[in-house]
């Protein structure tokens, strides 16, 4: 191989790594998002996270009986009662009303933070 040839064949695995790498960092996130150093599943609290995931996404619908359906998600013991149905519904599972209702999920790092609350024993901290 002469030095011509076997400058133009490094330099192109060089590109050709260089465009690999800055792929697999790019998606990194989407590939792994429980993974994700933004998703907090160490301190996860009813009064922490779980309060502040339902204000956010739910209580607009949630906090009247009129605009809920019936369905009070505004205490502790209502959300402890309702969670088995709360657990397919945020995960859009069949056989479940899709929650929040006519929209997309929640962040799936609020999804997964729920269920971590519940394997933990839903408790009131
Ligand atoms: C836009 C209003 C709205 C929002 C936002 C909303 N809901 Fe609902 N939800 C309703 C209504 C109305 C019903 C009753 C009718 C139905 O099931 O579609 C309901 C039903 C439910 C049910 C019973 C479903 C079943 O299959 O038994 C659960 C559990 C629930 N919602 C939880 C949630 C949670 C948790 C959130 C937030 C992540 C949320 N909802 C957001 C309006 C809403």
């Amino acid at each position: 191989m002469n030095m011509k040839r076997l400058f133009i064949s490094l330099s192109t695995i060089t590109i050709f790594s260089f465009l690999f790498v800055s792929c697999y960092y790019d998606n990194e996130e989407a590939l792994y998002p429980t993974l994700s150093s933004s998703c907090d599943t160490t301190n996860v609290t009813y009064s922490g996270k779980i309060v502040h995931i339902l204000n956010d996404n739910c209580l607009g619908c949630h906090s009247t009986v009129a605009t809920g359906g019936s369905i009070l998600l505004t205490s502790y013991a209502e959300v402890v009662g309702y969670a088995p149905r709360i657990t397919g519904s945020i995960k859009q599972l069949a056989s479940f009303s899709a929650m929040p209702k006519n929209s997309g999920k929640i962040k799936s790092c609020s999804i997964i933070q729920w269920d971590i609350w519940v394997r933990n024993g839903m408790l009131n901290n």
